[in-house]
């Protein structure tokens, strides 16, 4: 892939995996660009990070459209608009619906704080504590129409101590989230990606043989 992986963010939270990804970005290590941050919340942290590192940001509530597909179909035509490659759900709060997953197929990433497929949904961090695990960490995953069950690219593991409440935790993890999620990002834009049925590989970068890969491919 030539140029600039062209990256829009959806958040609808304080935005920390935004800011992990736009600091990856701006220390050289990340060649993206991120070229729009959307939200469903007009008050979500994540589009102050994005103005303040001069990104263009954009918030599409539902509450503003008819119905569910309507709103999807105006965040759609956002995206297309700023010419979006991949689709980054970096805490976004809320389902998509099939045009939208059609609209980007093998094109959105999503972060969950679990290993997945152990506690999809809400509260993770509350479903591994109150399961009692031992370990939990986070999933970074491509989307597809189920609840956190498209396949996954990479994982990290945390202890879950005797002590934690859902913050600590949670404060655990994300700083595993902060590591993989760009990461990820890296190994897309690298075109290092390849999907078969459910199992995601990592192929060797083209034109640097040298580099050590994490989760070599199977032979
Ligand atoms: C992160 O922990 C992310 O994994 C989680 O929301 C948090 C957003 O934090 N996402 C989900 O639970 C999705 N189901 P951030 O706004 O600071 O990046």
């Amino acid at each position: 892939m030539s140029g600039k992986l062209r990256l829009g963010v959806l958040a609808s939270g304080g935005g920390t995996n935004l800011q992990a990804i736009i600091d990856r970005i701006q220390d050289g290590s990340l060649n993206a660009e991120i070229v729009l941050v959307l939200s469903n919340k007009p008050t979500a942290g994540a589009l102050q990070r994005g103005r303040r590192a001069g990104i263009p940001v954009c918030c599409i509530e539902q509450q503003d459209y008819p119905d569910r597909p309507a709103c999807d179909r105006a965040m759609v035509a956002v995206l297309r608009e700023a010419r979006v490659e991949l689709v980054i759900l970096a805490g976004f709060m809320r389902l998509l619906s099939a045009q939208f997953l059609d609209a980007f197929p093998h094109r959105i990433l999503n972060i969950h704080p679990a290993l997945l497929p152990a506690f999809p949904g809400l509260n993770a961090q509350q479903q591994a504590l109150q399961h009692g695990a031992r370990l939990s960490g986070c999933t970074v995953h491509f989307v597809d129409s189920g609840v956190d069950t498209g396949p996954i690219v990479l994982q990290a593991a945390v202890p879950v101590l005797e002590n934690d409440s859902v913050e600590t935790l949670s404060q655990r993890i994300l700083r595993q989230e902060h590591r993989i999620y760009p990461e990820a990002i890296r190994l897309f834009a690298e075109g290092r990606l390849r999907i078969l049925d459910r199992r995601v590989t990592i192929v060797r970068p083209a034109e640097n043989p040298e580099e050590v890969l994490i989760n070599p491919p199977v032979a």
